[in-house]
């Protein structure tokens, strides 16, 4: 956690001194350092084409008249500040800085709290199962925040969120032999428990006696059985409710319509969107909300292959009292979602909103770093495109073309579970529309965003917490 300390930049004995700037290069603390330095600051950045533009950043070391070991200017841009704060950190790992200082005179507490977050999740690193090096970095250890203490309580609040995203990125990250539906289960109940939120897991024998087909028939060909978690937030006289529902495949092989090779690898992030959903229930439970119920509910299931696993051709009725025709045993995601949905929906909330890796061809549309969003409501497509916006996560919404339903109409049953070549991300979400009738319905496809096999602007490789942030920022402005 920051402390916040009044103590002049030049003066505060750290490793690494962060000077936020933006692109007009204004800044008292910069004004200061530059008239003590024994190098032109000023002239530097200039000579470094330093704009101070989102994302960019320079670094000195062994400036006189500071008695930082290194100073780095970080760009903000108009807005960056989380962007900065990754930028930060990174620096700061890579000059091995234990002790941070951000010069704070001149920032809203808001951008503060954004600088504080991005460190959070710049020196994020999973290395859970490295044997541990000699030399390696111990990495951040304090962070002082000079001239900031205005910015305490949403420090606070930010310092909860990126913890949350950090706690969806290691779910995502944790190898498929390691997580499975029992021990996604046992870490969600473990976090429950921690954060004082209510729990339930339904287990094999419960689900196949609720009637939980579809999730039990993705999950049959699977050495480890499914489960269905559900966590429940409640304060006050509830104004709204919600239920958030995230697909968890822990592995997803295509069954046996196998993947090829290279589309399998990293498929353990299947998960992402029940990583999202339950880190949106850790920080919700510590942001503590007023009068809103939000229930956090993730089915969970490996799919897999096995003499006894689902296959094209069967038919399975699922919880919401429809049967489907299995045509892709790698369309599994919509499956599991249909009886969640359909679970959420009979717990009577006004709203639902599921994230989901469910699709390639969302991706395709969109890109890596996009979000599809999918709704029934437009006043939902506002509040959630607006809190995307406030979190720094990219969402774009897609149509949910009626015309394109009866694709997945098939003679032998209530629906298939894949429509034609074309679409697919709106076929998909065609389908899920079948199990939710609910007025206010979303869907989020995070195929692209959930994992990332390249650093990005504001997680290294590997799982990125996408969702987390947006759904905390969804849910609070509803409590507000
Ligand atoms: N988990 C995949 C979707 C996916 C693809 C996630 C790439 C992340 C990156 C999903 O279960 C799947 O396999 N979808 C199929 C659907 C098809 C069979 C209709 C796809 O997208 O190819
Ligand atoms: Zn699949
Ligand atoms: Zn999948």
């Amino acid at each position: 956690m920051a402390e916040f300390v009044q103590v002049a930049a030049e003066s505060a004995a750290v490793d690494l001194l962060v000077v936020p700037v933006d692109e007009t290069l204004k800044s008292v603390v910069l004004e200061t350092i530059g008239a003590r330095a024994n190098v032109d600051v000023l002239a530097s950045a200039a000579q470094e084409h330093f704009k101070g533009k989102a994302g960019s950043s320079l670094l000195f070391r062994g400036l006189t008249g500071v008695e930082a070991r290194c100073v780095l200017l970080v760009g903000t841009g108009e807005d960056a500040f989380r962007r900065a704060g990754v930028v930060a950190a990174r620096n700061a790992k890579s000059v091995r800085a234990a002790k941070v200082a951000i010069a704070a005179t001149g920032l809203s507490p808001q951008a503060v709290a954004e600088i504080v977050q991005g460190m959070t999740l710049g020196a994020y690193e999973f290395k859970r199962h490295i044997s541990s090096a000699e030399d390696a970095f111990i990495g951040v250890q304090a962070i002082l925040v000079l001239d900031g203490a205005d910015a305490e309580p949403l420090v606070r609040e930010a310092k909860v969120v990126g913890d949350a995203v950090l706690f969806a990125r290691d779910l995502v990250n944790e190898s498929p032999n390691n997580l499975y539906p029992a021990s996604l289960a046992e870490a969600a109940v473990d976090m429950a428990t921690k954060h004082g939120l209510q729990h339930v897991v339904f287990d094999e024998g419960e689900l196949q006696e609720k009637g939980f087909n579809l999730i039990m028939a993705v999950g049959k060909g699977s050495e480890h059985a499914p489960r269905l978690i559900h966590l429940t937030y409640s304060a006050g006289k509830p104004k709204r409710r919600i239920a958030l529902v995230g697909k968890g495949v822990t592995f997803d092989t295509g069954g046996y319509n196998i993947k090829p090779g290279a589309s399998m690898l990293n498929m353990h992030g299947d998960m992402g969107g029940g990583a999202a959903v339950l880190g949106a229930a850790q920080a919700l439970a510590q942001l503590a909300p007023t009068d809103i119920e939000v229930h956090f509910i993730v089915p969970s299931a490996e799919n897999n292959i096995a003499a006894n696993a689902y296959k094209p051709n069967d038919i399975f009725h699922g919880y919401g009292g429809k049967s489907v025709e299995i045509h892709n045993t790698d369309a599994e995601g919509r499956l599991l979602l249909a009886d969640a949905l359909a679970y959420a929906k009979e717990l009577g909330v006004d709203t639902i909103v599921d994230l989901a890796t469910l699709t390639g061809a969302c991706v395709v549309a969109l890109g890596e770093l996009t979000a599809g969003l999918f709704t029934n409501d437009d006043a939902l497509a506002e509040e959630l495109l607006a809190a995307s916006k406030r979190a720094d996560e990219d969402l774009w919404r897609l149509p949910l073309t009626a015309k394109l339903d009866t694709q997945l109409d098939t003679p032998h049953a209530d629906m298939k579970n894949i429509g034609s070549r074309w679409g697919g991300a709106i076929t998909a979400g065609l389908f899920l529309k079948r199990w939710v009738d609910i007025e206010q319905w979303a869907h989020l496809d995070i195929a692209g965003p959930a994992f990332s096999e390249h650093e990005g602007d504001l997680s290294g490789a590997g799982g990125t917490g996408y969702g987390v942030t947006t759904l905390v920022e969804f849910v609070r402005a509803l409590s507000a």
